[in-house]
């Protein structure tokens, strides 16, 4: 369970580019075919402590937001961050898979996001369930922003790829316990780009567009079929 306080600042330390990526990613949504439109509703699929909402409030002030989250902690935090921002956002505590299951919420966003959610989810049948989901969630052509930790492209990287991630913490000054980290690092299920692109496809998504990467994150911008 991943504790809401000091996350964001964790993140950072830990990830590459993470205080790039909900910029990136709302950027990216904010001029696609569906979401442009004024007033778009945009869905925030595991919006955790919120950073993903505060960009897309700061960059679509029109956006019609929902947040989802199946942690009270982490939709409290996140909560009150957005404050005070003057935002239309609906929250929610849910999964993915139970908002889909909601009749009124199948096909109604023009956009969605999912950053650092479908990595702890185990490829048993569940990533699959997630991704249908968000799919079932998105009008035909909209879009989905999906960032995640991913299986090396080049295996006989990966020990040089570890020593310059830890390389990457220390000079950013991490000093969190293992303890604290294990949230981070343990219990993830990452999955090659092959096998990504099997699910997304089986999900009912188009091929998935690599937009982003840092070591072993990497960001793509996916279109649900018509
Ligand atoms: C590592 S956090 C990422 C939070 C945020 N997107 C970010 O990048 O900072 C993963 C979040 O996904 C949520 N989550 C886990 N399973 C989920 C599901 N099936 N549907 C929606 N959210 C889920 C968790 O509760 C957690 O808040």
């Amino acid at each position: 369970m991943v504790n809401p306080a000091g996350y964001d600042h964790l993140q950072r330390q830990l990830i590459p580019g993470y205080g790039s990526l909900a910029r990136l990613g709302v950027a990216l949504l904010a001029v696609s075919p569906l979401a442009e439109a004024p007033g778009a509703e945009v869905l925030v699929a595991g919006c955790g402590t919120g950073a993903e909402l505060q960009e897309a409030v700061a960059q679509r002030p029109d956006w019609r937001l929902t947040a989802i989250d199946p942690s009270e902690a982490m939709l409290d935090e996140a909560r009150s961050r957005l404050e005070g921002a003057g935002a239309s956002i609906h929250w929610r505590q849910s999964t993915a898979e139970a908002l889909a299951d909601d009749p009124g919420c199948q096909g109604r966003f023009a956009g969605a996001l999912s950053v650092l959610v479908l990595q702890s989810l185990p490829d048993d049948g569940s990533k699959l369930g997630f991704l249908t989901a968000l799919a079932r969630s998105l009008q035909p052509g909209g879009q989905l922003v999906l960032v995640d930790l991913m299986q090396p492209s080049l295996p006989s990287l990966q020990e040089q790829l570890t020593a310059a991630w830890l390389a990457f913490q220390r000079a950013s000054g991490l000093q969190a316990s293992d303890a604290d980290l294990a949230p981070f690092t343990h219990g993830l299920h990452p999955v090659g780009l092959a096998r990504l692109t099997s699910l997304v496809n089986a999900a009912g998504f188009g091929d998935p567009a690599r937009i982003f990467q840092a070591l072993g994150y990497e960001g793509f911008l996916l279109q649900r079929r018509g």
